[in-house]
C-alpha cells in the first residue's frame, strides 16, 4: 500500500517538499495536511478533536478546551530521552544514548506505516519573533491533531513560517550558485537543512475500520535527538513535553548544541522585565528547575509600592550578544505550557486571568457546569467534579482531581502583565541571571556571585530536594546545572565550558549572577519566606546592587544583602537572620558533596570549577 492520498507540496522549498515525501512514504497516512495557522483550521481541527472525543469543549469559557490523556502518557519519559550523537562522550554522563544508526534502524522499523489511518499534520513553525536574529525554524510532522492544534498556541506556526523557511532556502541556493556565503549564515550551516526536522507519532496506526481511541499512543516511547543533523523524532506519545516537539526538544536539547557551535546561549530561563520607581528599566532572567517557580517569578506582583513586574518569557530563553557586548534574549515560545495545580488567585493571579479563554487544558478535572479545577485554584474545591481520569470525584475521593502535572497551554498575549517588547526580535538586553532551586537548608534567601567564573561554579552546582530536611543538615539533593539536567543536548561537562567562554568574550558586559532560594524551612518544615509577591524585595536588592546602591556583606559563599528592604514584611528578627546568614560548618559539608558531582564529567569538567571549589574550600577555612 502506498499513500493513498498525495497532494502535491505547496511549498518552493524542495528539501521540504522531499523530506515530507519521504516520512509519508515510510509512515503511509491516509492523508497530508499542511498547518497554515488560520483561525479556520484551528475551528476546523478542534471540532474534529471534539467529535472524535480527544477534547471536550468548555461552556464556561470561550474557544477553549479539556483533554484527558491516557493514564499513561502524562509526563516526560527522561528515561526514555535519548541523545543519538555520533560519540557517546558527546552525550555525556547526564543523557542517555544511543549510537544514530542503530537508532535510524530502529526507526525505520517502529515509523513504518504507523500512521495508517491517520492524517499527518505537516506543522511549519518559528521559535522566537518572526523573522528575528535570534529566531529558528523548524517543521513537526506529526500525526496527531491535538498536537497541531497545540503547537499553534505554543509557537508561531503556519504560512509565515512556511515562507521564511522558503525564504531562507531561496537565499541560500542563490548564496551556492554564486559560490559563496550569504546572508551571514557560517559555513557550518550550510551542512544543515534550512529547518530543524521534527517527526512525531503517537505510535497507533488504525486498521481500516477500526475505532480509535479519544488519546491515542504507544507502551514503547522513543524522544530522541541527533544533535549533528539537528533532528528530532518522537514516537508513542502524545503529552505536551515528549509531542510538542518545539519547546524541549527543539528550544532547549537541538538549540542548545546550536548554541555551542555558534556562540550563543539557550537556556531553562524566565525573563522578566522590573521597572523600579525611578523608571530605570532592568532585564532579569532566571533558571530555576521544573517546578521551583519560573512561571510564579516572571508573573510577580511586587509588593513593594512602586515597582513593576511585566513578563517576556516563563520557560525558556534564548541569548545572543549584541552590538553592544550586552547578551539579549527572546523567549521562543508564543504560548505558556504551565503546572496547573497550585495556580491560583492567592499564587499567581496573572496566569488566572490569561487562561480566560483560547487555551487547551490537560488533565485537570472537570466541573459540573463545563468548567476547569484542579488543586490550588479554589481553596475549596467544589461539591462534585469529574476527575482527570474520567471518575465522579468528590472532596472525600482518596486521589486529587487533576493530575500533579495537569497543565493548561494558553497564549502569552493573553497575560496581562506580557510587556510590550515580548516579541521584539532584537530581544531584550539581561541585566541579572538568577538560579535558584528548593533548598530547605544551608542555601540563603540570595547570593551575589563574585565574578562571571563564580556565577558559573554556582549554576553547576544548582541542586534541588524534594523532601524537608531539618535545618543544620544537608538533605538529599538532586543536582540539576543550571536546572538544564533534562535539557542539555550535549556533554554537560563541555556545556559548562561554553558558559566559562561565553564569559571571556572580548567587549562583553555580561550581567551579573545571583543564586537565589525561596524555599528554606524551619524546624517544624513550614516555609520561613513569604515568597510570591514578596519575592519583588529580592528583585530590589538585586537592582540596587547593580546600580551601586545597596550594601552587601562578604561570605565565603559569596555576597550577602546588607540591607534588604523589610520595611512592612511580617517576619520574625530571628528568622530573617536564617534567611541571611552562612553557616560554615553546614557549608563544609555541603562542599564535600561538589568532588563526587564534578567527577561524574571526568576530564570535560573545566579547570576553572575545579578552582572555585578549591576557592571556596579556602574560604570557607
Ligand atoms: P516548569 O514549567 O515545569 O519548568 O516549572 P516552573 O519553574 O515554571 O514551576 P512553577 O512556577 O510551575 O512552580 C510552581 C511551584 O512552586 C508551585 O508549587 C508554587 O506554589 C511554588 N512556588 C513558586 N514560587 C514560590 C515561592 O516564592 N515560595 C514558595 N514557597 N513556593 C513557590
Ligand atoms: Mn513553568
Ligand atoms: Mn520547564
Amino acid at each position: 500500500m502506498s499513500v493513498s492520498v498525495v497532494v502535491p507540496a505547496p511549498t518552493s522549498n524542495g528539501e521540504l517538499a522531499a523530506w515530507v515525501n519521504e516520512i509519508a512514504t515510510l509512515t503511509q497516512p491516509d492523508r497530508i495536511e499542511w498547518c497554515d495557522g488560520s483561525e479556520e483550521e484551528w475551528t476546523r481541527l478542534t471540532n474534529l478533536l471534539v467529535d472524535h472525543g480527544t477534547l471536550t469543549r468548555l461552556a464556561a469559557r470561550p474557544n477553549s478546551f479539556y483533554a484527558k490523556s491516557d493514564p499513561s502518557d502524562v509526563a516526560r519519559v527522561e528515561d526514555r530521552t535519548f541523545i543519538c550523537s555520533e560519540r557517546e562522550e558527546d552525550a555525556g554522563p547526564t543523557n542517555n544514548w544511543i549510537a544514530p544508526a542503530e537508532m535510524r534502524q530502529t526507526f525505520g522499523e517502529l515509523f513504518k506505516g504507523c500512521m495508517r489511518g491517520r492524517t499527518m499534520y505537516v506543522v511549519p513553525f518559528c521559535m522566537g519573533p518572526l523573522g528575528g536574529e535570534i529566531s529558528q525554524l523548524g517543521v513537526e510532522i506529526t500525526d496527531s491533531a491535538y498536537v497541531a492544534v497545540s503547537m499553534r498556541i505554543m509557537t508561531r506556526m503556519g504560512d509565515r513560517a512556511l515562507r521564511l523557511i522558503e525564504k531562507i532556502g531561496a537565499a541560500r541556493k542563490a548564496g551556492e550558485s554564486e559560490g559563496r556565503a550569504n546572508g551571514g549564515r557560517s559555513k557550518r550551516d550550510h551542512e544543515h537543512a534550512d529547518f530543524v526536522k521534527a517527526v512525531h507519532s503517537v505510535g497507533a496506526p488504525l486498521q481500516p475500520g477500526q475505532v480509535d481511541m479519544p488519546w491515542p499512543c504507544n507502551s514503547t516511547k522513543y524522544i530522541s535527538h541527533f544533535p549533528e543533523t539537528r533532528e528530532i523524532w518522537s514516537y508513542g506519545s502524545g503529552y505536551g513535553g515528549n509531542a510538542l516537539l518545539g519547546k524541549k526538544c527543539y528550544a532547549l536539547r537541538i538549540a542548545s548544541v546550536m548554541a555551542r557551535d555558534e556562540g550563543w546561549m539557550a537556556e531553562h530561563m524566565l525573563i522578566l522585565k522590573l521597572t523600579p520607581p525611578s523608571g530605570e528599566t532592568r532585564y532579569i532572567a532566571a533558571a530555576f528547575p521544573s517546578a521551583c517557580g519560573k512561571t510564579n517569578l516572571a508573573m510577580l506582583q511586587p509588593t513593594i509600592p512602586g515597582w513593576k513586574v511585566e513578563t517576556i518569557g516563563d520557560d525558556i530563553a534564548w541569548m545572543r550578544f549584541g552590538d553592544d557586548g550586552r547578551l539579549h534574549a527572546i523567549n521562543p515560545e508564543a504560548g505558556f505550557f504551565g503546572v496547573a495545580p497550585g495556580t491560583g488567585e492567592v499564587t499567581n493571579a496573572n496566569a488566572i486571568k490569561t487562561l480566560w479563554g483560547n487555551s487547551i487544558f490537560t488533565n485537570v478535572a472537570l466541573t459540573d457546569d463545563g468548567d476547569v479545577w484542579w488543586e490550588g485554584l479554589t481553596e475549596e474545591p467544589p461539591a462534585h467534579l469529574t476527575d482527570w481520569k474520567g471518575r465522579s470525584w468528590t472532596p472525600d475521593s482518596d486521589e486529587p482531581a487533576a493530575h500533579p502535572n495537569a497543565r493548561f497551554t494558553t497564549p502569552a498575549s493573553q497575560c496581562p502583565t506580557i510587556a510590550p517588547e515580548w516579541q521584539d526580535p532584537k530581544g531584550v538586553p539581561i541585566s541579572a541571571i538568577l538560579f535558584g532551586g528548593r533548598r530547605a537548608t544551608a542555601v540563603p534567601l540570595v547570593t551575589e556571585s563574585l565574578s562571571w567564573e563564580h556565577g558559573v561554579f554556582l549554576g553547576a552546582n544548582v541542586a534541588s530536594e524534594k523532601t524537608a530536611a531539618a535545618e543544620g543538615k544537608v538533605g538529599e539533593l538532586r543536582y540539576d546545572p543550571f536546572a538544564m539536567l533534562p535539557f542539555c543536548g550535549y556533554n554537560m561537562g563541555d556545556y559548562f565550558g561554553h558558559w566559562l567562554d561565553i564569559g571571556r568574550r572580548a567587549g562583553a558586559e555580561l550581567p551579573r549572577i545571583y543564586y537565589v532560594n525561596w524555599f528554606r524551612k524551619n524546624a517544624d518544615g513550614r516555609f520561613i519566606w513569604p515568597g510570591f509577591g514578596e519575592n519583588s524585595r529580592v528583585l530590589k536588592w538585586i537592582v540596587d546592587r547593580l546600580n551601586g546602591e545597596a550594601r552587601a556583606v562578604p561570605t565565603p559563599i559569596g555576597l550577602l544583602p546588607a540591607d534588604l528592604d523589610t520595611e512592612g514584611l511580617d517576619l520574625p528578627e530571628e528568622d530573617l537572620r536564617t534567611l541571611l546568614t552562612v553557616d560554615r560548618d553546614v557549608w563544609r559539608e555541603e562542599a564535600a558533596l561538589i568532588p563526587p558531582h564534578f567527577d561524574t564529567f571526568g576530564t570535560h569538567l573545566p579547570k576553572e570549577l575545579w578552582d572555585e571549589y578549591q576557592a571556596l574550600l579556602d574560604r570557607l577555612g
